[in-house]
């Protein structure tokens, strides 16, 4: 079936729900809300608390959207969330098995979570319902609705990096859990790059095949199709939002008291993959070898800390308040803070207006699967006058976003030479590079990207 309409209902199911209101930091969250708003349809998730009933579903509907969650027991919370998803999955997906914590006991768990979200899914569905699963947290669950006879097309999107294989096959009992992947119909990822790793995974490591016609199949029979999806964001409705923040208040007391000051801006949830310690390390490298910035500067580092139950996460959170306090200690004068930092989170629409405002977005992961901070940032220039993105080469967006200064994180003086050269770009060039990029995203939208998913999911 094709056409702009998938058909049916849409379940979309993931674990963490941007509920009205709520103030969402994560690039699921902020996508998938655009992505709700425009399609409407049933957003099925975990409601973010510990809680004894595991059994009552949560329901609230605003406008097309109808959300129901339910709580976690604090067994699997600890096992499922701030265990395997958050000390085993996620840093091995950002490329970091030295962080990898793998604990027999928290997989169990992971599983468990899986099949009481199924469970809970089985009473809800329709059969005409198009089901969307989420994220890294949920890879066993359509696996789990199988086994419980839903015959509904399944698709799943990564919104993470999927690293080599060579690197996948360190989890213990792997296959286990990325073999379940060919239960779903669709599996989308964000760039090329994630498709090859999961190609060869499936074909060199676990006894899968090429089907013709680009199915690939798994080592249990079941076949599936896996394709590229990058993820983006509502950008006319980012744009609108960022000529409308030059009203607010907020606006003009960051105005008032950059005092002329060119700001430059970070904004990203307290995690080791969004390489803070190594950005702070070159904004100092550049201090030190570029005294003629000292006062004409500014350095907004915005980020809401993340996933506090995990002790990876409190290390990195005391790691970045000493360089904080070491820089600012090093080269602060009475009347000038070089860094700004900042651990609070901000609603969307005022984050638009720090963007505009900035003159160079510094967006440096070590390894992220899309980074929509980087979209966003582009998206809410002024076209008269646009910033700089400085922009990793191992985000996601990278691919995408050619016209940003690409830097490779790791090294602090490459970084420290963009940011000079980003804050001294002229103008033309400036216009020219965000023209470019600006046309990307105009064209690759989260509308466009949902359809797209859609579309291949029900054709
Ligand atoms: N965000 C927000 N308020 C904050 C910090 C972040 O609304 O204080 C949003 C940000 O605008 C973006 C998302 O959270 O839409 C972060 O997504 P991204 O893909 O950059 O990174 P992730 O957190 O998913 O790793
Ligand atoms: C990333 C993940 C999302 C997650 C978000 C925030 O974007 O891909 O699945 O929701 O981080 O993390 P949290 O643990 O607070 O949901």
């Amino acid at each position: 079936m094709t056409g702009t309409k998938a058909p049916g209902r849409l379940v979309v199911v993931s674990n963490r729900v941007a509920l009205p209101k709520q103030t969402a930091t994560g690039g699921l969250a902020s996508a998938m809300r655009a992505a709700m708003r425009e399609r409407g349809g049933l957003w099925f998730g975990w409601s973010g608390k510990i809680g004894s009933d595991t059994g009552r579903l949560r329901r609230v509907r605003d406008d097309t959207v109808e959300y129901v969650t339910l709580d976690l027991s604090r067994t699997d919370h600890d096992q499922f969330y701030a265990g395997f998803a958050n000390r085993a999955l996620w840093p091995l997906l950002h490329y970091r098995p030295d962080l990898v914590d793998y604990r027999r006991e928290q997989l169990e768990g992971y599983l468990r979570v899986n099949a009481l979200f199924a469970d809970h899914l089985v009473q809800m569905l329709e059969p005409d319902d198009v089901i969307w699963v989420h994220d890294y947290h949920l890879i066993p669950l359509a696996a789990r609705l199988r086994a419980r006879g839903v015959k509904n097309r399944i698709g799943f999107f990564l919104h993470t990096p999927l690293p080599a294989a060579a690197l996948l096959i360190g989890l213990p009992r792997h296959q286990a859990l990325f073999e379940t992947l060919s239960a779903y119909d669709l599996v989308g990822l964000h760039t090329a790059r994630d498709l090859r790793a999961l190609e060869d995974y499936f074909l060199h490591e676990i006894g899968g095949a090429m089907r013709p016609g680009g199915r690939l199949r798994g080592p249990d029979g079941r076949s599936f199709r896996a394709a590229v999806f990058p993820i983006s964001i509502d950008t006319a409705q980012v744009a609108q939002s960022a000529r409308e923040a030059t009203r607010l208040d907020e606006i003009a007391q960051l105005e008032t008291s950059l005092q002329g000051r060119a700001l430059i801006i970070g904004v990203d949830r307290l995690d080791y993959s969004k390489g803070l310690p190594e950005r702070f390390r070159a904004y100092d490298h550049l201090l030190e070898h570029r005294p003629d910035l000292h006062r004409r500067i500014s350095f907004l580092q915005i980020a809401p800390p993340s996933r506090g139950s995990v002790p990876e996460y409190r290390q990195i959170r005391r790691e970045l308040e000493r360089l904080a306090g070491h820089i600012n200690g090093k080269y602060a004068a009475p009347d000038w803070v070089p860094i700004r930092y900042v651990n609070q989170s901000f609603p969307h629409s005022l984050l638009t207006g720090y963007y505009r405002t900035a003159r160079v977005a510094l967006i440096t992961p070590l390894r992220d699967g899309m980074n929509l901070v980087a979209k966003e940032y582009v998206a809410c220039q002024d076209p008269k006058n646009p910033g700089v993105l400085v922009l990793s080469r191992f985000a996601g967006a990278a691919a995408e976003l050619r016209d940003a200064l690409l830097v490779n994180p790791a090294d602090p003086a490459e970084l420290a030479d963009a940011l000079g050269r980003a804050l001294t770009m002229p103008l033309r060039e400036r216009r020219q590079r965000w023209r470019a990029m600006m046309d990307v995203l105009e064209k690759q939208d989260i509308d466009a990207w949902s359809k797209a998913f859609l579309e291949r999911l029900t054709s």
